[in-house]
């Protein structure tokens, strides 16, 4: 167990580690886990990950559980690193990949999350957890509360894609479907934790969810045996995932694994709900929210980020940028995927593919360069979005 303490992301302040937080006492921003990194090292080497399990837990000294048999797991991590030959010709490109998340349980990279913040919560005692969500988030929490024994409230908008809604009634959780984007969920949780005894795992608003996403990093950097690639495209809603593998590549160069380089991280967004690519080319460091989200890409349509700050700061801080795709873009490019690599994406990932083309066409990715599309999810579960 190598957690020292909870670190403010913006103010700096100290957190006690081994007790249920959600945001900084201070100034209301997320809470970072810190580690000491050296002690991890010692026994977490590139030489020990050879022999262990092909699941996330793989990188368990740099992950914030103390005792294993909290470990609330569905087999979750180690996704496939595609070489996308067939779409990589298309494009020009000889080092085009795609991290397929929608081999995930609950079939995308939310999984990843929730493994982290259900395990969390039982080792720290927490017996009902509350979320909002855009979707996927919901069916992964539903699915590792029940693993846990725990009580799942879920908070999802009116037209959340089918599929998601019926797995969490399938997996046993209490479902409220509101009128309102996930803002207006997340208020509701907000409203009602403290009378109903509920832990609030929205995410970045608990420590932990973010730590099972990092992992994405340290996959990566394992896959391409320690040379992280040249440029990351991240379907970004929350920006979890994207924040947590720029966690992991500082601590991976803290454990002396890499250098100093990184790979330019970019945003994708739909054209409807695009917070984050306008702070970007505005110049600010706080996005505002964005009016009348929509997309059918569901997992994009986040208003307003808790993370913002950290979402720019990273895209700032690797050379990266911010882009948006209409829903048009992103439906076609599900197929154009599928069809030259056979994977069936969820159309977040899917939006990767015209962000790229963007950037190649005005110069600003080059053809040589190693590139990684992180498809989030599986298409499964957006039948509605394809049958019109
Ligand atoms: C398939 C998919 N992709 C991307 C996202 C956005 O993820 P993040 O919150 O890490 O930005 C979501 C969130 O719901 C999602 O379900
Ligand atoms: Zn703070």
């Amino acid at each position: 167990m190598n957690v020292t303490h909870l670190e403010c992301a913006a103010c700096g302040r100290r957190h006690e580690a081994r007790r249920l937080h959600n945001l900084c006492t201070q100034c209301g921003k997320p809470l970072l886990v810190r580690y000491d990194l050296q002690q991890a090292a010692t026994s977490l080497t590139k030489e020990a990950l050879q022999e262990r399990e092909p699941d996330l837990w793989r990188y368990r000294e740099v992950l914030p559980v103390e005792r294993e048999e909290n470990v609330i797991s569905l087999g979750e991590g180690f996704t496939p690193l595609v070489h996308a030959s067939r779409l990589g010709q298309q494009l020009g490109l000889s080092q085009l990949y795609i991290k397929d998340e929608g081999q995930n349980p609950t079939q995308s990279f939310k999984a990843r999350g929730m493994t982290a913040a259900v395990s969390m919560a039982k080792e720290l005692g927490a017996k009902k957890l509350a979320v909002p969500s855009a979707g996927n988030a919901a069916g992964a929490l539903a699915a590792y509360a029940a693993r846990a024994g725990m009580e799942a409230h879920i908070f999802m908008p009116r037209d959340t894609p089918r599929a998601n809604v019926i797995e969490c009634e399938q997996t046993g959780a209490h479902v409220t479907l509101m009128d309102g984007l996930i803002t207006d969920c997340g208020a509701e949780v907000g409203r009602r934790k403290d009378a109903e005894g509920w832990f609030d795992v929205s995410t970045l608003k608990e420590p932990y969810r973010i730590e099972g996403k990092k992992t994405m990093g340290y996959e990566l950097a394992e896959q391409f045996e320690w040379q992280l690639p040249d440029v990351i495209l991240y379907p970004t809603g929350g920006g979890t995932g994207l924040i947590g593998m720029w966690k992991a590549f500082d601590e991976m160069e803290q454990m002396g694994w890499i250098d100093s380089k990184r790979p330019r991280m970019i945003t994708v967004q739909a054209s409807g709900c695009a917070p984050i690519v306008n702070a970007f080319e505005q110049g600010k460091r706080f996005a505002d929210e964005f009016p009348n989200a929509h997309t059918t890409a569901s997992g994009l349509r986040v208003p307003k980020a808790i993370g913002d700050f950290l979402i720019l700061d990273a895209l700032r801080a690797s050379g990266g940028t911010a882009v948006a795709v209409t829903d048009e873009e992103l439906i076609k490019a599900t197929k154009e995927i599928g069809a030259a690599e056979g994977l069936f994406c969820a159309p977040e990932g899917a939006a990767c593919l015209p962000a790229l083309k963007e950037l190649l066409a005005d110069g600003s990715v080059k053809p040589n360069a190693r590139i990684v599309l992180f498809n989030t999810g599986s298409g499964v579960k957006y039948v509605e979005s394809f049958s019109n």
